[in-house]
């Protein structure tokens, strides 16, 4: 989430005790302007961002962001850029401790387009023990935030649907409905991935013969490659296909 967004949400009348700023690794300027907003609740993974928000806002309520356990199939994989492991997240909750922040609850991004809704199971119960580790710490561990997975459109290998089930499940076993703990998803591709269609223009026309020879006037036995150049590419709208990898998920959607 950035200025803008934060900003937006705001401006349609959300309140900020709503807003999670859910990147671990934020810009001072953007905690500070969190803080004069009022979006206590934000995510961290590592000890320099705990110092920076000790620093500029030390009334935020920190989210800690966890790995899954095992690297989860899905289509674009997060943990790269963002997570700490599990067996590590002591370590951050203790320095949290030491510089007395308030860290609120436990936070995960299992890769979007989730394909393997078992990892998400698996990474709930890393989650209850790092909501247990920050209680026994005498933190008020009271949010679990699932971050995102779920696919855009019905025609993908793993549904919305069959992660649902195992979400409940999950759900149910390591954070029953009892305990009153807040819970949140951040579904972006779910949310938006149908909300747009794209349109562009041919500019041109290429024709090569089986030759390597370019024609305008093509040997239609030679069975010819035509290529079509459109106004748009991979540094524009289709960037999704090289980072993302979005054509797997979209196989019934032209583009
Ligand atoms: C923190 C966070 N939440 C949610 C999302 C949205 O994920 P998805 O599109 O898989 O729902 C992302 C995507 O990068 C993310 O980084």
């Amino acid at each position: 989430m950035n200025k803008v967004e934060i900003q937006k949400i705001l401006s349609i009348g959300v309140s900020p005790s709503r807003i999670i700023y859910a990147h671990p690794c934020k810009q001072s300027s953007l905690i500070r302007f969190s803080a004069n907003s009022n979006v206590e609740m934000m995510t961290f993974d590592n000890e320099s961002e705990l110092h920076k928000v000790k620093s500029l806002f030390p009334t935020a309520k920190l989210v800690l962001r966890i790995l899954p356990p095992s690297k989860c199939k899905c289509l674009w994989d997060l943990s790269i850029k963002s997570g700490v492991k599990p067996a590590k997240a002591i370590h951050l909750l203790r320095g949290a401790k030491s510089i007395e922040l308030d860290v609120k609850g436990v936070s995960f991004h299992v890769g979007g387009g989730c394909l393997e809704p078992e990892a998400m199971a698996a990474t709930f119960k890393e989650a209850r023990m790092v909501f247990d580790q920050g209680r026994d710490l005498g933190f008020n561990m009271m949010m679990l935030d699932i971050g995102g997975g779920f696919p855009g459109h019905a025609s993908v290998p793993v549904s919305f649907h069959s992660i649902a089930q195992v979400v409940n499940m999950a759900l149910e076993k390591y954070f029953p409905a009892e305990e009153g703990i807040e819970f949140i998803a951040e579904p972006g591709t779910y949310m938006v991935a149908s909300g747009f269609t794209l349109a562009v223009n041919i500019i041109s026309k290429r024709i090569e013969q089986r030759d390597g020879e370019l024609t305008d006037q093509p040997n239609m036995s030679d069975n010819p490659v035509v290529m079509y150049y459109i106004s748009d590419g991979v540094y524009g709208s289709f960037s999704t296909l090289r980072y993302d990898h979005t054509a797997e998920d979209q196989s019934s959607h032209s583009m």
